[in-house]
């Protein structure tokens, strides 16, 4: 029988142990390779977002980027990379995340946004969300209007939808994994 498409959870493959002991690691590889449920994921993540007047949708390096350009195309927005710090060749702008063990920073160009411009952002997963808060701070930094960030799995347990929304950020994600 053919597997609803709008079922995400039974199109992402869970990988136990990875990359270390104790770790479900959740792999969209599998939903993005099926046509059905890549293209229903993406028309979810845009779904209310097509009257929202979208300038410019943010994908967060690396895999945020696979959803990015496809969501940037059906609300027929721009593209811009939040990129790992020294990858974007032009004058950027940089702001220290924290990860599960320390911290990097990201990167966008000063002038990838110009204040007031309606921005979707998105990445493929928020966990503790302090990625994405990085992003909200780089975007807010530049003088987009933030319309909602929009991800393909929440890890509730570890906070990071809370986290945005606590800074005002409107919140969708298409399927919820309990635990880590
Ligand atoms: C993963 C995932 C999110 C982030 C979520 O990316 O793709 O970007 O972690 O975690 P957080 O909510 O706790 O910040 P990762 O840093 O592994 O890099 P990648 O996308 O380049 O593989
Ligand atoms: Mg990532």
């Amino acid at each position: 029988a053919l597997r609803d498409p709008t079922d995400f959870g039974a199109a992402i493959r869970t990988i136990p142990d990875y990359p270390k002991p104790g770790i479900l690691f959740r792999d969209i590889t599998t939903l993005l390779a099926d046509p059905a449920s890549f293209s229903a994921a993406v028309d979810a993540l845009v779904a209310g977002h097509r009257d929202d007047r979208v300038d410019l949708v943010a994908g967060i390096e690396a895999r945020g980027f696979i959803l990015g350009g496809a969501l940037a195309h059906q609300l027929s927005a721009g593209f811009v990379p939040i990129r790992k710090k020294g990858k974007l060749p032009h004058d950027t702008v940089r702001i220290a995340y924290s990860l599960e063990y320390g911290v990097d920073e990201m990167e966008m160009h000063r002038d990838a946004v110009r204040p007031g411009q309606r921005v979707l952002l998105t990445d493929d997963l928020i966990a503790t969300g302090g990625t994405a808060e990085g992003a909200v701070r780089l975007l807010r930094e530049l003088g987009a209007e933030i319309v909602a960030a929009c991800f393909v799995i929440d890890l509730p347990d570890l906070g990071g939808r809370r986290k945005l929304e606590a800074m005002g950020v409107e919140v969708r994600t298409l399927v919820a994994f309990e635990g880590h």
